[in-house]
């Protein structure tokens, strides 16, 4: 399947959208928590539209040389600011929900942290068979665009940025699913 290109257009719309579903739920989040690198700036457009603190965590399920490690590893976590979290209404962001597996792995952490409740929001899920759950615990889940198991292009990846979104804006709509 060809790979899907999105501008950082269509991400901020996709956000936007996001976040008028979120308001509209009455989830009220009081803080977002940001799975680095992809979701980023994801949660920093969300935080245009929420207005609530931004605390990032760094998750790596692949090595440099593209390896995949048996269970995601922690490049930075909260530490202190964990603290924080308890008692609280906490929106997760991540780019993609993929094979689930750093997005489990990040909800277990969290909720160990007993948030009164814990929102999850993506910008894109592809639909495909999941490694891993959304555990009962996490009180919504919401995702931007539901998308088929194709690679995604992000602007963020882009060497070339023009480069990137003239062919994000030229190529075929993906069918929504
Ligand atoms: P999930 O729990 O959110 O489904 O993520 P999963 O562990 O399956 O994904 C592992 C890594 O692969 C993540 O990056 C994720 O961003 C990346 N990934 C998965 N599918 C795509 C895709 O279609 N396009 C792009 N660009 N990336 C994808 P990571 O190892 O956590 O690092 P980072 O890139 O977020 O820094
Ligand atoms: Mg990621």
């Amino acid at each position: 399947m060809e790979p899907i290109a999105f501008s950082y257009s269509d991400i901020h719309k996709t956000v936007a959208e996001l976040a008028e579903r979120i308001q509209a739920s009455g989830f009220a989040p009081e803080a977002i928590v940001a799975i680095g690198s992809g979701g980023y700036i994801p949660a920093r457009i969300m935080k245009t539209y929420l207005l609530v603190p931004i605390y990032t965590v760094g998750i790596s399920l692949y090595l440099e040389d593209k390896t995949t490690l048996p269970s995601p590893r922690k490049i930075q976590w909260l530490d202190e600011v964990e603290k924080k979290l308890t008692g609280k209404r906490i929106l997760l962001i991540d780019e993609v929900d993929d094979s689930r597996t750093t997005l489990e792995y990040c909800i277990r952490e969290l909720l160990r942290h007993q948030p009164a409740k814990l929102g999850v929001a993506v910008l894109h899920n592809k639909q495909k068979e999941k490694k891993g759950v959304i555990p009962g615990e996490v009180a919504a889940y919401w995702a931007g665009r539901e998308l088929p198991n194709a690679w995604i292009k992000y602007p963020w990846d882009a060497v070339e940025i023009d480069v990137h979104e003239l062919n994000a804006r030229n190529q075929e709509q993906p069918t929504a699913l």
